[in-house]
């Protein structure tokens, strides 16, 4: 992420083989449109020298969603959850099972976990998602809330951006800064969210991140693991 100038932001892929997932964001971004949840407006793209895809888009100044969870009253928080909520639509239902079940077995878990997240109905509504909604995804202006670094994901579902608010609300994953965290706050997050398949899709996002972390991350991320693997064991 480059600041251009003070009203420009350059999004650089990192490496050439990543230049088709930039590239989806950026159409992701650029055709996002909504009446109460915004977007930057993209302004142009291209590629580097170096032949990596780049997209320029505005600069909004503002808080992250963790930041206002930290700071503003839970009405506040509430409304603004119910605001992203509101960006879901869901056209039709489809059953991801087969696909949980490759993504299970592309990793290396164990049988009682694949057997605890496939333990469940996996149909479920398809239609418009961010991909990766997690609290330091929104930035929230004087003149709106703005999404940021959409993702494309294996399904399109109110799902995985639900699972990814959960990611926030109940492992407190953008709250790794070691300052307060505001834990009545979230509860009410995951009270919302809070049933079986949000707590099981999640449990694939965290399982998903398991191969990249690194040494400091990982005790923090088995931590987030066992916790959420209690939670589905009890609901
Ligand atoms: N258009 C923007 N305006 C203001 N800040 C931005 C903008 N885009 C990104 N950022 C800041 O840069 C951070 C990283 O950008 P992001 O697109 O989320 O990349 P990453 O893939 O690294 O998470 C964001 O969390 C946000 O703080
Ligand atoms: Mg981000």
């Amino acid at each position: 992420m480059i600041l251009l100038d003070r009203k420009v932001v350059r999004k650089i892929s990192p490496n050439e083989s990543y230049n088709h997932r930039l590239h989806s964001q950026f159409l992701k971004q650029s055709k996002f449109a909504h009446q109460n949840v915004r977007t930057p407006e993209v302004i142009g793209s291209g590629f580097t020298e170096d032949g990596r895809f780049f997209f320029d888009m505005r600069y909004i100044k503002g808080r992250s969603l963790a930041s206002i969870f930290k700071s503003e009253r839970l009405s506040t928080c509430i409304k603004m959850v119910d605001c992203l909520d509101g960006i879901h639509r869901v056209d039709g239902e489809v059953d991801i099972r087969s696909s949980i079940f490759d993504k299970l077995n592309s990793l290396n878990v164990s049988t009682d976990i694949k057997e605890l997240i496939l333990g469940v109905d996996w149909r479920v509504g398809v239609g418009f998602c961010h991909g990766d909604m997690t609290f330091e995804n929104v930035i929230v202006s004087e003149d709106g809330i703005y999404l940021i670094d959409f993702l494309d994901s294996f399904v399109d579902s109110p799902v995985i951006d639900r699972a990814k608010m959960l990611q926030d609300a109940f492992c407190y994953w953008s709250f790794d800064d070691g300052s307060y965290v505001p834990k009545r706050k979230l509860m009410s997050v995951c009270e919302r969210y809070g049933d079986s398949i949000h707590y099981r899709m999640l449990l694939l996002h965290l399982l998903r991140i398991v191969p990249y972390a690194d040494a400091s991350s990982k005790a923090r991320l088995t931590w987030m693991i066992d916790k959420t693997k209690d939670k589905i064991n009890r609901l």
